[in-house]
This record gives structure tokens, sequence and C-alpha cells, in this order.
């Protein structure tokens, strides 16, 4: 937790070792904490990602909790997977703590769940809350009284205006903008550069200004 003394924020197991996993390391780094114990990836893109060491696949994480490791970030663009694996960690034991970059602005009454994510310049409003495992990405704004589902993905430069629901597991896309009020189904998908300006059904596909289903 970014609230935490910096001695007590815990070394971290990261699991993902794409793109994410290198806003992770950065955000990771200026957070203050500990250097990361490795990640963790059964197909890594070479053996070290911004200079962590790639330990393994996913069978190393039972060893790396019996030989003490304590956290976990789950450092994984996929929505549905990156619940998944967390739920999995924490049948495991490890703790997701909440990584904010302290670029980001939160709003002192915000509500963030455990393993969400915060990058860099990204603003959090007053009492909006962010889900389990939830990304609010670089730069992006999520305003006053937004509830960000578990899982859910709000993506680089997105505007949420006061009020928005996202569901859980929903990707709000790339430079997107939401109307207030509006409520965004659980596994709706936003495409990049939308205006989202009505509801969303849960699992819908939609992209455009304004948002329109797309093909499938
Ligand atoms: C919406 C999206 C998921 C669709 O991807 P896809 O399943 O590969 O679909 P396709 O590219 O085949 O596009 C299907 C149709 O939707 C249209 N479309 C795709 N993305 C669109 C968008 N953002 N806005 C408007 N229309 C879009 C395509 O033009 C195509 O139209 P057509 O049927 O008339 O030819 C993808 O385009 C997208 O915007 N992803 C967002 C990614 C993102 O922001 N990730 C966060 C990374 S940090």
């Amino acid at each position: 937790m970014s609230d935490l003394p910096r001695s007590a924020l815990p070394r971290v197991v990261i699991v993902g070792a794409g793109g994410h996993a290198k806003v992770v390391i950065e955000a990771l780094r200026a957070a203050g904490f500990p250097p990361p114990l490795g990640l963790v990836d059964p197909h890594p893109p070479g053996p070290t990602v911004m200079g962590v060491t790639v330990l393994g696949g996913d069978e190393m994480l039972p060893r790396l909790k019996a030989e003490g490791a304590e956290a976990a970030v789950v450092a994984l663009g996929g929505n549905a997977l990156r619940l998944r694996v967390g739920d999995h960690l924490v049948s495991m034991g490890y703790a997701l703590p909440v990584l904010l970059h302290p670029a980001a602005q939160i709003s002192p009454s915000a509500r963030v769940a455990e393993g969400a994510v915060v990058m860099a310049r990204a603003c959090i409003g007053p009492d909006a809350t962010l889900g389990r495992l939830a990304i609010v990405n670089t730069n992006a704004v999520v305003e006053h009284d937004n509830v960000i589902g578990s899982g859910a993905h709000v993506a680089p430069g997105c505007a949420l205006a006061g009020n928005v629901t996202l569901g859980d597991r929903a990707l709000l896309g790339v430079g997107s903008a939401v109307r207030p009020g509006i409520t965004i189904g659980a596994d709706a998908v936003v495409g990049a550069g939308s205006a989202v300006v009505r509801d969303v059904p849960a699992g819908a596909r939609v992209g455009g200004a304004p948002a329109m289903p797309l093909r499938r």
C-alpha cells in the first residue's frame, strides 16, 4: 500500500512478463517497493524484463511461497485471466498489494481493493471505488463516485465522468470517454477512442463516437 512506510513494502513476485509487466516494474520502483523477487511466466520474452529475472513458469509459485515469498502482483493484461490468477495466488497464501504510482493523484476518500494498480498521472476522484485487481492505466481520469469493477481495465488516457460504473472484467479501450452516470456491464469491451453516451450491456462489444455495437 502506498501509505505504508517504504520499509514495510514487500518484495513481490510479478506474474506475467509481457508489456504490462514493464509498466508494473516501473511503478513498483517509483513507489519504493524493494526489488522484485522475479517474474513468473510460462512464455517469457527473454531471461529478464527491465532488469528483473524470469524465474520460470507458474510451477515456481508454490516453491517461491514455501521459500518465504509473501506478495505478488498480477501483471497480466487479460482481465478474466488476471482475476483467475489473482484468486489462485490468494488461495496459495500470497497477498496482493495495491500498487499506486506516486505520480498518480488519488482522492483520500477513494477506496482501492487488493491487487488494484493505478499508473502514472492517473487521477482517481472522491468516493471512487476500484475493485480487486482493477487497472487504471497511465493518464486515465476516473472521476468522483465511479465504481470500477473487479478485474476491469481503464486503458491509458480514458476519461470517465462522474458516477460511471464499469463492470467486472470490462475493458475501456485506450483514449475513450464516458458520459456521466453511464453503466458499462461486466465483460463488456469498449473499443479504442470511443465516446460512450449510453449504457453498454454486459458482454457487449462497442466502439466509435458515439459507441455502437461492433461486428463480432
Ligand atoms: C474493439 C477491439 C477489441 C476490436 O478488436 P477485434 O476483435 O480485433 O476487431 P476488428 O479489428 O476485427 O474490428 C471489427 C470491426 O470493429 C471495428 N472497430 C474495431 N475497433 C474499433 C474502435 N475502437 N472503434 C470503432 N470501430 C472499431 C473495425 O473497423 C471492424 O469494423 P468492420 O466490421 O466494419 O470491418 C479493438 O479494436 C480495440 O479497440 N481494442 C482496445 C485495446 C486497448 O485499448 N487495450 C488497452 C491496452 S493498454
